[in-house]
């Protein structure tokens, strides 16, 4: 079998960037002229720029978007007879300034031992080599807030490194070595300042990047499912479910990651795949949104809990599950207590119960509110986070029951 959903699997790797950026294409298009402005202003000119999102925001194409600007520069640049050799270097865990510079070195295919060589020993033979072979390097330095909040790079390795025309005046007064610095969070303006103040004030432009809406998303998995999937094999509803659910805005649901709703794509694809369909149906996209979601309920968080805790989270999966939307605790405890007695399990007195449920939510297994009801006044109202759908919710916490006591004795 196989060969009828994907035409091309390597478009779904985690690293693949595409030839053209179907969103952020601005941002890319005014970093392009940024540079090649720079490039035009003749010797010396140089900059540095930050591409950052907001704490927590992963795959929003901050590391792509670096990448992509890096190797269409060159690719800009060598029309016009400029030589620019891009280089990649993920310095998460903060490798030492030696390290880094190692990974320029080896990078660009310099011919110099990297072992015994001081760093700055290196520096210039990076200098060097750029000037004899007349060319320049773009840097991306990916995780740079790793590298600040680290205590065993020093600020004078920091200056070294991104000022090295200062530490190594270029024989011809061109800089060569240019960096592109990509973060997590806004953060690394702060500790930039703190850190390394010459530096900061150097920056040329700060692009910050939102999650990416459901729009954003479409365009993306439209291109990736026309350059990887056969074209009998998906359609735009498929495309839709899946960027309407990982779709960011200000009021709803999904965290605007594309790389969860690539991946969502993916594991759609590989199921159909894997059952010998012809196309990917909405059912596919359905199990591989719930795959996804469900593993982000911590599994050994769940497992911890005790059996009434248990039994509390499959009353409120099951009601959910039957219903949807936010269930009062009365509701809840109801249910509790049926599937405890089929359980055979003593259901806990009222204080108990309350108390369990705020472990719960504590644990983030829940999402609690409290409301004004018209004829009972303030009630707690309780519901499970959205990215956790509950009927998979509800077969996880089954089984960790039945590995713990068994099925129910009698039907709930
Ligand atoms: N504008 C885009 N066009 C096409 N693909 C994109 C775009 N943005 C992101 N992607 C894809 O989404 C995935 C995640 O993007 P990327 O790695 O750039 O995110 P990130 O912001 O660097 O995430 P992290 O914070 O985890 O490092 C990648 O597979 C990438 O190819
Ligand atoms: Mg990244």
């Amino acid at each position: 079998m196989g060969g009828r959903i994907f035409t091309d699997r390597r478009v779904f790797e985690e690293t693949y960037v595409p030839d053209i950026l179907p969103v952020r294409d601005k941002e890319a298009e005014m970093l392009l002229n940024r540079y090649t402005s720079r490039f035009s202003e003749g010797p010396g000119a140089t900059d540095i720029t930050v591409i950052y999102g907001s704490i927590g925001r992963v795959g929003i194409g901050k590391t792509t978007l670096a990448k992509y600007v890096a190797h269409a520069l060159q690719e800009h640049l060598r029309r016009r007879g400029v030589n620019l050799r891009p280089v990649y270097i993920n310095v998460y865990g903060a490798p030492s300034v030696h390290q880094i510079l190692s990974g320029i070195v080896s990078e660009l295919g310099i011919n110099v031992p990297v072992r015994g060589t001081a760093a700055i020993e290196m520096l210039k033979a990076i200098t060097d080599y750029l000037y004899i072979k007349d060319s320049y390097a773009l840097v991306v330095l990916d995780e740079f807030q790793s590298l600040l909040m680290s205590t065993r790079v020093s600020n004078e390795d920091l200056y070294m490194l991104l000022r090295v025309y200062e530490e190594i005046p270029p024989k011809d007064n061109v800089n060569r070595l240019n960096f592109l610095l990509v973060s997590q969070d806004f953060k690394v303006l702060s500790y930039m300042k703190e850190r390394i103040p010459q530096v900061e004030s150097q920056i040329g432009f700060k692009v910050y990047l939102k999650p990416y809406t459901a729009d954003e998303l479409r365009a993306i998995l439209e291109q990736r499912a026309s350059l990887g999937l056969a074209d009998s094999a998906w359609s735009h509803d498929i495309i839709d479910m899946i960027s309407d659910y990982y779709g960011y805005s200000e009021t709803k649901g999904g965290d605007g990651s594309a790389r969860r709703a690539i991946l969502a794509l993916r594991m759609a694809a590989e199921m159909a795949e894997a059952e010998g369909a012809i196309r990917i149906t909405e059912e596919h996209v359905r199990r591989a949104i719930s795959t996804d979601a469900i593993s982000n309920v911590p599994l050994d968080v769940m497992r911890s809990l005790n059996i009434h805790e248990l039994l509390i989270l499959l009353a409120i999966s099951t009601l959910i599950a039957a219903k949807g939307g936010w269930l009062s605790t009365g509701e809840i405890k109801g249910e509790y207590e049926s599937l405890a007695r089929a359980y055979g399990e003593e259901p806990r007195r009222h204080t108990q119960f309350y108390e369990y449920l705020k472990d719960l939510s504590n644990l983030g297994l829940l999402e609690s509110r409290v409301t004004n009801l018209p004829q009972r006044g303030r009630t707690t109202m309780v519901r499970l986070p959205p990215e956790i759908p509950a009927d998979r919710l509800r077969e996880v916490v089954e089984s960790i029951i039945m590995d713990r006591v068994g099925g129910p004795k009698i039907s709930p």
